[in-house]
């Protein structure tokens, strides 16, 4: 069995003297840039605690400073590491939690929601789910049917962001049964080789899609980051 961590934080944990090292130590200028242009203080906190939950988590892995630690892009913007192709990462923010995962054996994905958001995607439901999907919520009570519908949300989103593609990938083009990839895109030349887990953390619902060959499963932990 592969074991996958999730490493999360409250965003509630990042205190200000803290957040005012990573700003000033740890952030390339365009980060910095990046940073000013927020309006609201709440959302400069949010790019701040992912800021240094990434280079706090990847600079472990790699036994560097978090400040030396350098991002490109692919053409959907999906981050990895300059100079480090095999070591795989994702990582996905909310107001109140952001969570990171890493891979060295093939890409990987990760999405967090709030439960709280259940209404929300009831709301767009017809938009991203297929109709198996929409069957399959529509069969269960009212407390059950918004948790699958945060779970399916996280799923797919993990999905997109393991893929690299985000939302040039869509919703309603690929489907799960369980946590299983039941209905892949036609993007996807070989989809037996994601494993998909979900996991619970404060209030949120955090699902992670990782490329794993053969027929080995996954293990997924969860450790909680204190910053500073
Ligand atoms: C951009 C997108 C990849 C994720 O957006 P999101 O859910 O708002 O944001 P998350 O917090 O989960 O993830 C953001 C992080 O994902 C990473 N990311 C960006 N583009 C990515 C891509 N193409 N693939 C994988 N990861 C990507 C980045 O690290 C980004 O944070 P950063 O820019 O601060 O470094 C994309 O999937 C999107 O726009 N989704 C919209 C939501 C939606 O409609 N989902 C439907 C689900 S049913």
């Amino acid at each position: 069995m592969s074991k996958t961590t999730i490493w999360f934080s409250p965003t509630a944990l990042l205190g200000k003297e803290h957040a005012a090292h990573v700003f000033s130590k740890w952030l390339t200028d365009e980060e910095r840039a990046r940073h000013d242009r927020f309006l609201f203080e709440k959302n400069r906190h949010e790019f701040l605690a992912t800021r240094a939950l990434e280079r706090t988590v990847l600079a472990a892995h790699l036994g560097c400073s978090p400040d030396a630690i350098r991002f490109e892009r692919n053409a959907y913007g999906k981050p990895s590491i300059v100079g480090e192709p095999k070591l795989r990462f994702n990582l996905t923010n909310t107001l109140d939690l952001v969570a990171c995962t890493v891979s060295e054996s093939g890409d990987i994905g990760i999405d967090a929601e709030p439960l709280a958001r259940a209404d929300t995607v009831l709301e767009v439901a017809s938009s991203v789910f297929l109709p198996s999907e929409i069957a399959e919520l529509e069969a269960l009570d009212v407390s059950a049917k918004s948790r699958r519908a945060v779970e399916l949300w996280t799923l797919k989103e993990a999905y997109m962001k393991a893929m690299g593609m985000g939302m040039s990938l869509p919703p309603d083009s690929f489907g799960f049964t369980a946590r299983a990839l039941s209905s892949p895109p036609k993007e996807d030349s070989d989809p037996s080789r994601w494993r998909f887990e979900v996991v619970e953390i404060e209030r949120h619902l955090v699902s992670v899609a990782i490329e794993q060959a053969g027929t080995e499963s996954i293990a997924v932990g969860t450790e909680r980051v204190v910053f500073g």
